[in-house]
């Protein structure tokens, strides 16, 4: 083994400072003082009290996102931020096992998110990280699963090859999440946008997708199409109505005939239940020009896509494949005359249509005996706050308030320049 790589180093962190973690979660920073001087009196140094009261911390915020996992785990701030959510770590794991893969690398593992997924799919995993604190959080992350190894070592140093010889073990798959800011003493600095100036960079990992392994890389959603390799399927993925990430998928890992998919989990926290997929065998460009003309008018029935759907640029897809339009070409809001069930959809039957104006809106709240108001808004420079204020504000401390009707309205804009119109459609869900 070359001396730039070594197992990951044990964590600083005493038994004693483990244990006492875990009185203080979940954490509450008003009793911060409080705690401080109870460790204090319990002969802690104040060095260990910043220590047990940060990881305290840390896990608490842990929870959203891993659930009881976060009870047993060690993190740093950036560690956390940058890791990828229990939920959406599982399904990525189901991939990597679906297509046999019995052993994976997670080079650049942060925190260990992602290996924890992969080794309770039961798969032996080889995590990598360049940072010393991080790569020992990682390994006591993984301390129940005897087949996970988490080593420090620079993987912009090394070749698939050299990956292969210098962790001398079997290694079918590779899972890369580089990382997108940079970071000083566990915290975040400033982030960066252009996929090049990522550790490691997109030009680092196509040459290992070169040598034909199955691999999965994690990206930001926003990533400009034009930077996504034309050799991978890209899978953007949202959860619980976010956004959270693109995973490019090469060789083995990528379907033949995909493209570009789009992935709701529509899910509890921890467990991916309803799984929805939007998936094109085309190019953005091919399957916009399959796509109609927007419509400019709205029928009997609206739909609000799921951001996956709309970052995937997978809008003309479901255009071409049912009988859903869009309402303008700037707006993502599509519409349709009879009621569709496509999942990533959320669709509403439209029941009027309102100019925005306060005027007509009041009247149609009284008339309707709305008092609990959404407003959705795409197109328009309107607060959705201060409209269900002043739309409201007539309701309040009347009897009529507890009584009401609860209304959602959709405001958004059709056409542009002299010929654009403002609408407010008064919608009910379906
Ligand atoms: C986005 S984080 C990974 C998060 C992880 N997937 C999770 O869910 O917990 C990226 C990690 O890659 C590490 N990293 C960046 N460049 C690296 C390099 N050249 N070699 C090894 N690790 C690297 C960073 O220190 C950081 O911890």
């Amino acid at each position: 083994m070359s001396t730039s790589v070594h197992p990951a180093p044990a964590v600083e962190e005493t038994q004693e400072e483990l244990e006492a973690i875990a009185l203080f979660v979940p954490y509450n920073d008003s009793h911060a003082l409080n705690h401080a001087t109870q460790l204090r009196a319990q002969g802690f140094s104040a060095d260990s009290v910043h220590k047990i009261l940060t990881q305290a911390k840390n896990r608490t915020k842990a929870l959203e996102k891993f659930g009881q996992q976060a009870h047993q785990m060690l993190l740093t701030e950036a560690g956390y931020e940058q890791s990828t959510r229990q939920a959406v770590a599982m399904v990525h794991a189901q991939r990597f096992a679906q297509a046999q893969i019995d052993s994976v690398a997670d080079l650049g593992c942060g925190i260990g998110a992602d290996s924890l997924s992969f080794a309770q799919a039961g798969l032996a995993v080889t995590a990598v990280e360049i940072d010393q604190r991080t790569a020992s959080y990682a390994q006591y992350n993984l301390m129940d699963f005897p087949s996970a190894q988490v080593f420090c070592a620079d993987i912009e140093q090394l070749d698939l090859a050299a990956i292969h010889q210098t962790f001398g073990r079997q290694i079918d798959g590779l899972w890369l999440d580089p990382a997108r800011r940079t970071v000083q003493h566990g915290k975040t600095q400033s982030r960066t946008f252009d996929a090049e100036d990522f550790s490691p960079p997109l030009s680092f990992i196509r040459k290992l997708a070169q040598t034909g392994i199955a691999m999965g890389v994690k990206m930001g959603p926003a990533i400009p199409h034009d930077q996504i390799p034309e050799e991978c399927e890209a899978q953007w993925i949202s959860h619980q109505g976010s956004v959270v990430e693109v995973v490019l998928w090469f060789n083995a890992l990528a379907r033949p005939h995909v493209k570009r998919s789009a992935l709701v989990l529509d899910s509890a926290p921890f467990e991916p239940s309803v799984i929805t997929e939007v998936s094109s065998p085309y190019h953005e460009s091919h399957s916009q020009q399959q796509a109609s003309e927007p419509l400019y008018e709205v029928k009997e029935y609206i739909y609000e896509p799921d951001g996956a759907l709309i970052r995937a640029h997978l809008l003309g897809e479901i255009i071409r494949t049912t009988d859903a339009e869009l309402i303008d070409e700037h707006i993502a809001y599509l519409t349709s005359s009879s009621p569709l069930q496509v999942l990533g959809l959320k669709g509403y039957r439209v029941e009027q249509v309102l100019p925005i104006n306060d005027k007509h809106l009041k009247r149609w709240v009284r008339k309707n005996n709305i008092t609990t108001l959404t407003i959705k808004k795409r197109g328009v420079d309107i607060s959705p706050e201060q409209l269900r204020i002043k739309l409201l504000g007539h309701h309040k401390n009347t009897k009529k308030s507890v009584t009401g009707r609860s209304g959602t309205l959709i405001l958004t804009r059709i056409g542009e320049g002299k010929t654009s119109r403002r609408l407010a459609l008064a919608v009910s869900p379906l």
